[in-house]
């Protein structure tokens, strides 16, 4: 017997930051965090089982298409292994299935890696899905795969549902609102690998001035930014969102030894899109930025094409990644018999 499955998730983009873990094992953050559910900038993963129970084995193959979609291949480094097999091991065994047979997965993400956009949270939360559904565990088990997920990346956790989720300590939850629909516009500024991993970073904000304070400032922001996002208070927003991106990334430039993920164009972006609003709120816009050089711009999805033109008269040399909302991961089908 085998069966194989193939599912789709979606990145997700924090507007209050998960930055500083409580408990690094379990990826319980310091503070709670907020983010929107992207749509298409998502991790497809397939599994299939060849071989029931004998040692534990697991071949990894990037794909380049799945249904039609062009993906960049998501190859598994060697380094990423004891990682992922990890993985494999604590959704297993929260399933009562041992740590046994010969599995398949192929993977290819929609955007590129290194793009700004948080491949550990659409690469973790696909994973768990994929194995959960290959264990026929996807539907029974759905309020317990954020958590599952958590553990393997945390910032994963926040993309099984959508469009806004809220995650406090070890539960993520899906938010009511009443915002408008928006878009995602990412400026690739850069698309070569971090200098420092996120997981290094939110080891190393600890030693900030600024991290003391860091829960009281987060604290009074989750609470505005959710009155905002129930009030359709576009003003309010657009300031606190622009406050926590900047409040994240001081911590970065004021930690020890200190780091920084901006280059010139960051800080050139940043003044050109403060000088048109986007920081006073006088627009209907906001931008923030992951652990990351790249800025992405919120804006309501009508606006998108005015906000595309305006972008590509400023920066015409400059490639975009557009995006919209989204409702979360999805299994996109499920064989059995497969073999
Ligand atoms: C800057 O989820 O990548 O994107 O739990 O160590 O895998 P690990 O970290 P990760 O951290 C993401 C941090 C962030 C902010 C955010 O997404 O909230």
């Amino acid at each position: 017997m085998g069966f194989a499955v193939r599912v789709r998730a979606p990145s997700n983009i924090a507007l209050i930051k998960y930055m500083g873990k409580s408990d690094p094992e379990l990826n319980i953050p310091s503070n709670p965090s907020l983010s929107l559910t992207l749509n298409s900038l998502c991790t497809w993963t397939e599994l299939e089982q060849i071989q029931d129970g004998g040692e534990f084995r697991l071949e990894w193959n990037g794909a380049a298409r799945m249904e039609d979609v062009e993906l960049l291949p998501f190859d598994l480094r060697e380094k990423d292994r004891p990682k992922i097999e990890r993985h494999f091991k604590r959704v297993f065994q929260f399933f009562g299935h041992s740590f046994s047979g010969h599995w398949r997965v192929r993977s290819g993400n929609t955007f590129p890696a290194g793009a700004g956009i948080a491949s550990s949270a659409s690469g973790f939360s696909a994973l768990t899905l994929a194995i959960a559904a290959a264990l026929g565990r996807d539907r029974s088990a759905q309020a317990e795969l954020p958590q599952l997920s958590r553990q393997g990346s945390g910032s994963s956790c926040r993309s099984f549902q959508g469009p806004w989720v809220l995650w406090q300590g070890e539960n993520a939850t899906k938010l009511s609102t009443n915002f408008d629909s928006l878009s995602d516009i990412v400026f690739l500024i850069e698309k070569s690998e971090k200098t420092v991993g996120s997981t290094e970073a939110h080891l190393r904000v600890k030693s900030s001035p600024l991290w003391e304070k860091r829960n009281e400032r987060v604290s009074f922001r989750i609470q505005e930014l959710q009155g905002c996002l129930l009030m359709g208070n576009w003003s309010g927003f657009s300031q606190l969102v622009w406050e926590e991106a900047m409040d994240m990334h001081e911590l970065f430039h004021t930690s020890s030894p200190s780091f920084s993920y901006w280059t010139p164009l960051t800080r050139e972006i940043l003044g050109w899109l403060e000088s048109e609003g986007v920081r006073s709120g006088k627009v209907r816009a906001a931008v923030t930025l992951d652990a990351g050089p790249n800025v992405h711009l919120l804006i309501p999805q009508c606006d998108q094409r005015y906000w595309l033109d305006k972008i590509k008269a400023r920066y015409p040399e400059l490639e975009l990644l557009v995006d919209q909302e989204g409702p979360g991961a999805q299994v996109v089908w499920h064989a059995e018999g497969l073999k």
